[in-house]
C-alpha cells in the first residue's frame, strides 16, 4: 500500500513538472542544437565567479552589467551549503533572485549544481554532513589518508545529495514553468579523484574486485567500431577480454584504475540526472577539468568527464548530453576537437576570461557547430562597448539566425589564427580559399614590432555558389580557382596601394619561358558589409570595393572590428 501512494505521489510529481521546461536538444544534419522557446539558441554566455553568486546584493549589482556585455546566458552556482544549511530545511533566496534578475536583465540561466563535489572536492558540502564522516565517508588514498572528498561508493552520499539536487529541481520546476528561464543544468562541478587515481575506501576497494559490470562489457562489444582510440587501445592490451574484473580486462596501471573510478562516479551521477529528468526535464551536462601540461591521473582530477573517458560516461551515464571541457590551458583548438565528437556535441562551460573569447567564439560556432561558450568570471570582465568579447558577442547575436539554419549542414568553417597558426587553406567547389591571420598583412605596425598579435579568426559561410558570409574579427582571405592557384606564379609583394615594388617585375606571359596563363581567374564581384535581420535576411550597410578589398584582391576584416561581410565572387578569363 505504501509503494502505491508513493508511486501514485510521483506520477503526480512528473506529470506537473516533467514537459513544463521550454529547453531541449535536437538534431539537425551533423549538429545538435539546443532549442529554448521553440527556437534554435546559441549560448554567448558567461560563468560567474565561485563566490559571486553567494549574497542577494551581489547578483543584483552583477546581472545588469551581464546584460550590458551582451550575454543570453548566465552560468550560475547553486550552491548545497548555502541551500541547506540545516539537513533538511532549505532555503532557495538565493535561486530565486537569480532567476528574477535573470528575466529583468533578459538572460536564461544554466544552474550548476556544486552538490558532492565542487573541482573534485566536497567544499560545497553542508557542514553537517562534512562533519559526519562516519555517516557520510570520504575518499582514500592507497596510503589510507581520508581525503576532503566524498566518496562515490557511499550510498548516504548520495542520498543526502540527490534530496538535495531534488529539492533544488522541484524549486525550479515550480518558480520557472512560465517563464522557461532555466535552460541546462549542470550536474556537480569538475568531478574526479586528485592524488590517486581512485579512491582506496573499504567499498571502493570491495568494487574493484569485483567483475566489470556486463552493461560495461557488452556496450564495449557492441560498440567496438566507434569506441574512442585510448579506450580501444587499452582494451586490446589484454586481448579484448569479455569478462573478468577491472585489471583482468583493462591491465593493472592507474589508466585502469581511473576507467574504474569514472564507472563508479558517472553510474552516481547518472542517478541524479534520472532525478533531475523525472522533476525538470532540461538539457544536462557535465563539465571536466582537462588532463593537460602531461599530468597523470590523479595529478589531474582522474576520471572526470573527459574525452578518453567518453565511453565508460556514455554507458553509466545515459541521461546526462554533454560531457563539457573547461579550457584554461593553451592549445584551444586542440582541444575543442576532441570534445566535438559524432557522439558528443561541443558546449564549452568555462574558457579563460580573455579579450581573444569573442575570436574564440566564432570559431566553435563556424567550425564545431558549438551549442555555446562562457567565459569564467565573466563578471570581471569589461562592459565599455568597445571591448572585443563584447564586440564579439554582439555580431554573434545578430549572426544566430544564420548560425542556427546552417548548423550541421556542412556549409561552415571556423578560422582560428595567432602568432604561431597564420594560414589555413580551404578547398571548396573549383576554388581555392587562403585565410590567415589579419596581421599577414603588414601594414598596421603592430604586425612587425614584436607586439603579441590578438587571436583573429571567424566564420565563413557558404550561401551558394560563389557567394560567402566571412564575419568575424582579424583575418584576410583571398579567393583563387584552384586551377588558378595550381599555376601558381611566384607571389609579388604588393604595397597597400597596390603597386609594385621598385625593382618587382610582372612576369607573367613574358617571353622569358614563363608558360601563357591558362583557364579562368575568379575576382570580388561585390564585398558589402550587410546586417542581418532576424529572419535571417541581409541588409546592405556599406560597399568596400576599393581599399578596404585591396582593389579586389582580397575580404578582410581589421583584428579590432567585427564585422559581417557579403561577398559575391564571378568568374573571368
Ligand atoms: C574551474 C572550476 O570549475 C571553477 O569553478 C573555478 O574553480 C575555476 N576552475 C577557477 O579557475
Amino acid at each position: 500500500m505504501r509503494k502505491l501512494i508513493l508511486s501514485l505521489m510521483l506520477c503526480c510529481l512528473c506529470a506537473s513538472y516533467s514537459f513544463a521546461q521550454k529547453s531541449s536538444l535536437q538534431k539537425q544534419g551533423t549538429a545538435t542544437q539546443l532549442i529554448v522557446d521553440g527556437q534554435p539558441f546559441l549560448v554567448l554566455g558567461g560563468e560567474l565567479g565561485n563566490s559571486s553568486a553567494g549574497c542577494v546584493q551581489d547578483i543584483e549589482s552583477i546581472f545588469p552589467k551581464l546584460q550590458r556585455m551582451g550575454l543570453n546566458t548566465v552560468l550560475v552556482p547553486a550552491y548545497w551549503d548555502l541551500m541547506e544549511p540545516t539537513e533538511g530545511q532549505f532555503d532557495f533566496t538565493l535561486i530565486d533572485k537569480v532567476l528574477t534578475q535573470a528575466r529583468q536583465n533578459e538572460l536564461k540561466v544554466i544552474f550548476l549544481w556544486f552538490g558532492a563535489w565542487k573541482n573534485s572536492m566536497s567544499c560545497y558540502a553542508p557542514l553537517w554532513l562534512k562533519q559526519d564522516y562516519k555517516k557520510y565517508p570520504r575518499a582514500y588514498t592507497q596510503s589510507g589518508k581520508p581525503l576532503e572528498i566524498a566518496s562515490a561508493f557511499s550510498e548516504a552520499v548520495f542520498q543526502a545529495d540527490n534530496r538535495a539536487f531534488a529539492a533544488l529541481m522541484k524549486h525550479i520546476a515550480e518558480a520557472d514553468k512560465e517563464d522557461g528561464t532555466v535552460i541546462m543544468v549542470q550536474i556537480e562541478n569538475e568531478i574526479g579523484m586528485l592524488e590517486d587515481a581512485r579512491d582506496y575506501s573499504r567499498e571502493a576497494e570491495k568494487e574493484f574486485q569485483a567483475a566489470v559490470p556486463k552493461e560495461f562489457m557488452s556496450y564495449l562489444q557492441k560498440n567496438k567500431k566507434t569506441l574512442h582510440p585510448q579506450m580501444l587501445k587499452k582494451w586490446e592490451s589484454q586481448g579484448f577480454k569479455k569478462e573478468g574484473n577491472w585489471q583482468t580486462v583493462f591491465g593493472a596501471d592507474i589508466y585502469t584504475d581511473e576507467i574504474f573510478m569514472a564507472w563508479h562516479y558517472a553510474k552516481y551521477v547518472e542517478r541524479l540526472a534520472q532525478t533531475a529528468r523525472s522533476i525538470y526535464n532540461v538539457p544536462l551536462y557535465v563539465n571536466a577539468a582537462m588532463n593537460s601540461r602531461g599530468r597523470i591521473p590523479g595529478q589531474y582530477p582522474s576520471a572526470g568527464p573527459l574525452a578518453h573517458l567518453i565511453d565508460v560516461w556514455h554507458c553509466a551515464s545515459p541521461s546526462i548530453d554533454i560531457l563539457a571541457p573547461d579550457l584554461y590551458d593553451n592549445g584551444f583548438v586542440n582541444w575543442v576537437a576532441q570534445y566535438k565528437l559524432h557522439n558528443n556535441p561541443l558546449f564549452i562551460p568555462e574558457i579563460r576570461l580573455t579579450e581573444n573569447d569573442g575570436v574564440r567564439a566564432f570559431y566553435v560556432f563556424g567550425e564545431h557547430d558549438a551549442i555555446g561558450i562562457s567565459p569564467f568570471s565573466i563578471e570581471n570582465g569589461s562592459d565599455s562597448p568597445q571591448s572585443a568579447l563584447v564586440k564579439g558577442y554582439a555580431t554573434l547575436k545578430e549572426m544566430m539566425p544564420l548560425l542556427t539554419r546552417y548548423q550541421g549542414k556542412g556549409v561552415m568553417k571556423g578560422l582560428f589564427f595567432d602568432s604561431e597558426n597564420k594560414e589555413r587553406i580551404i578547398n571548396d567547389d573549383d576554388l581555392t580559399i587562403t585565410a590567415r591571420h589579419f596581421f599577414t598583412l603588414p601594414w598596421d605596425p603592430r604586425a612587425k614590432d614584436g607586439s603579441q598579435w590578438p587571436e583573429g579568426g571567424g566564420i565563413l559561410l557558404k550561401l551558394a555558389k560563389n557567394e560567402y558570409i566571412l564575419a568575424g574579427s582579424g583575418v584576410v582571405l583571398e579567393f583563387a580557382k584552384t586551377t588558378e592557384k595550381a599555376m601558381a606564379e611566384e607571389k609579388k609583394a604588393l604595397g597597400e596601394d597596390g603597386f609594385l615594388a621598385k625593382g618587382e617585375d610582372a612576369k607573367n606571359g613574358k617571353a622569358d619561358g614563363t608558360p601563357r596563363w591558362k583557364g579562368a581567374r575568379c575576382g570580388l564581384g561585390s564585398v558589402d558589409e550587410v546586417h542581418v535581420n532576424a529572419d535571417g535576411s541581409l541588409s546592405y550597410i556599406r560597399r568596400m570595393n576599393g581599399d578596404q578589398d585591396h582593389q579586389g584582391r582580397h575580404v578582410r576584416i581589421p583584428v579590432d572590428d567585427f564585422m559581417i561581410i557579403h561577398i559575391k565572387l564571378y568568374e573571368y578569363k
